[in-house]
């Protein structure tokens, strides 16, 4: 996670980002060490990167690279504003021992557009991530990557639209207004028994999750999605981070899961 130190929304690369708005910094800052504290509470270890002045969107963490059985693709962003941050994630990897650390050819913003199943690497285009990256991510990590067509603007990255709930066992749960047929076909086709999001529920931005297996953190506005994750019996935890939500972001893009080492 990166502290949101520098945050502000002073360009628009997501119909959430209104640069007239003023951001709230010290408010950003408490709801987002709430986040970093609940993770902790749930016994999860957080690794922080520091902030770069001049990078107000580096709070989104989860944009910065993939991470799968410890092995890093780094990101390479779509829009310039956010191109040095690539940079500065790679630094971190290759300075906490990661050996593997590829620098990308095609463009990709890391966990935005790539969710890892225990089956699958899903992987979003339509907005951000080429769909080259589908292939170079495939080739690095060894693991089937599936593209799926994002349609809607307010659902820029995959990560807006569908969460894993389980990587253990292929659960997800998803928004299907956010994708192509086609790609609403394959959803149904490889997760049959997915939590499907009310449009209410994802423009809370409630897919932007993160679960352990068990305890999923969300944003608290989703509570449809709370009830349907309770009665599958999952444990919801609502976290408001409302003034992140101004850059287009929430739980899931404030967080880079390390998995492995
Ligand atoms: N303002 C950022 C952007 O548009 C928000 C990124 C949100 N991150 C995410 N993983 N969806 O790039």
């Amino acid at each position: 996670m990166c502290p949101p130190a520098h945050f502000k929304v002073t360009y628009s690369i997501n119909p959430w980002m209104d640069p007239s708005k003023p951001v709230d910094v010290p408010l950003a800052l408490a709801q987002w060490e709430d986040l970093r504290d609940r993770y902790r509470a749930l016994g999860h270890t957080v690794e922080l990167l520091d902030p770069i002045p001049g990078l107000p969107d580096m709070v989104f963490a989860a944009n910065g690279a993939t991470v799968v059985d410890g092995r890093v693709l780094g990101a390479r962003f779509a829009f310039q504003q956010r191109g040095l941050e690539a940079a500065a994630h790679l630094a971190w990897f290759r300075a906490h021992g990661y050996r593997e650390v590829r620098e990308p050819e095609h463009i990709n913003e890391g966990e935005g557009d790539f969710a890892v199943t225990a089956s699958y690497v899903l992987a979003g285009r339509g907005f951000r991530a080429s769909p080259l990256s589908h292939g170079e991510a495939q080739e690095f990590f060894g693991r089937p990557v599936i593209g799926l067509d994002l349609v809607d603007p307010r659902y820029y990255h995959l990560d807006t639209a569908l969460a894993v709930l389980d990587d253990a066992a292929d659960e997800v749960m998803y928004y299907p207004g956010a994708f192509s047929p086609g790609s609403r076909a394959v959803l149904a086709r490889l997760f049959p028994g997915a939590v499907l999001a009310t449009e209410a529920d994802a423009a809370a931005l409630g897919l932007n999750a993160v679960s352990d297996g068990l305890h999923v953190l969300l944003p608290a506005a989703a509570v449809g999605l709370a009830g349907a994750l309770r009665e599958r019996g999952y444990e919801p935890v609502g976290v408001d981070l409302s003034e992140l939500l101004k850059g287009g972001g929430s739980v899931k893009c404030c967080t880079l899961e390390l998995r492995g080492s």
